[in-house]
């Protein structure tokens, strides 16, 4: 009879596993890119790019979804990309060859031109001057297809100026690639907000149910852009016309209700995050 082998305690997730449960949703981002590529343009999405892609847990499932699916992601953070390689790329096998991460500046990048480029999370309020902005989004107005698409989303309302902790529960789930990823508390930490400059920063904290703190998981020091900011700074990058497209409030569910619409008004809300779509043609 062999040694008797100490039981291992279940392995805690990865900071990563627990942020892409908690604030990623990449196949309804994924399903609303498609059909607003496809009803603007009369043919299907196939090439994406995922700027600030971070995991590239949306530029892994683009390619998951269909074999003349291509994708690019790019991001700054080595670790964070070697990290993708392994648990995002690595399972899908002989398909991740048909995913391109590239560690690289979105303000240098160089990328072929796709149909759609993403920027998600509010990742570009990074860029807090109006030139730098300018020049992002011209440089990947520049990386697209003549009939492409650039979309970003966009977050705002009063309480986005406060400095308040956003708690929620984050329930069991799977990740892309089927894994289990237990429960856990999710907060949004809104630590400071400076109204003379719209200067934020804000922290990610999760909890496991067995008390383990993942303290300042994420911190993010940003500018708060607002909505028309953006729709007038794309505009003079070129894009000839942007759209917002939001999601629909359950009253009683006090959710979404999961439709997205084109909208030109939308009132009352304490804090909202909705799209913008730019389109070069
Ligand atoms: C909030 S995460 C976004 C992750 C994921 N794409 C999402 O939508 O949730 C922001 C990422 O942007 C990256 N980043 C910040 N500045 C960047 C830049 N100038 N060029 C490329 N990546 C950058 C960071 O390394 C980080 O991984």
């Amino acid at each position: 009879m062999g040694k008797k082998r100490k039981l291992q305690p279940a392995a805690r997730p990865d900071k990563h596993t627990l942020y892409e449960a908690s604030v990623q949703a990449v196949d309804i981002d994924l399903d609303l890119f498609a059909r607003i590529f496809e009803e603007r343009n009369g043919h299907p999405l196939k090439k994406l790019r995922e700027d600030f892609c971070g995991t590239a847990q949306l530029a892994v499932e683009w390619v998951r979804q269909g074999a003349d699916h291509e994708s690019w992601g790019i991001d700054l953070d080595k670790p964070t990309l070697d990290w993708a390689r392994e648990h995002r790329m690595g399972p899908l096998g002989v398909d991740s060859t048909r995913i391109h991460l590239l560690h690289a500046n979105v303000l240098e990048v160089e990328g072929p031109k796709v149909d759609l480029a993403c920027a998600l999370n509010f990742s570009y309020s990074v860029f807090k001057e109006r030139r730098v902005m300018l020049e992002y989004f011209t440089r990947v107005y520049h990386q697209l297809a003549d009939d492409g698409i650039f979309i970003l989303d966009s977050w705002g309302g009063p309480t986005t100026m406060q400095n308040i902790i956003d708690k929620r529960n984050v329930v069991a789930s799977r990740d892309i690639h089927n894994n289990q990823v237990p429960g856990f508390k999710y907060h949004w930490d809104q630590s400071y907000f400076n109204f003379i400059d719209n200067h934020i920063i804000t922290h990610i904290h999760f909890r496991l149910k067995d008390g383990t703190k993942y303290k300042k998981a994420f911190t993010y020091d940003w500018r708060l852009w607002g909505l028309p900011e953006l729709r007038d700074i794309l505009a003079d990058a070129g894009f000839v016309e942007t759209e917002c497209w939001f999601d629909g409030w359950d009253d009683e569910a006090e959710d979404s209700d999961g439709h997205y619409a084109r909208v030109k008004e939308y009132t009352e809300m304490d804090s909202w995050v909705g799209y913008i779509a730019a389109y070069k043609k």
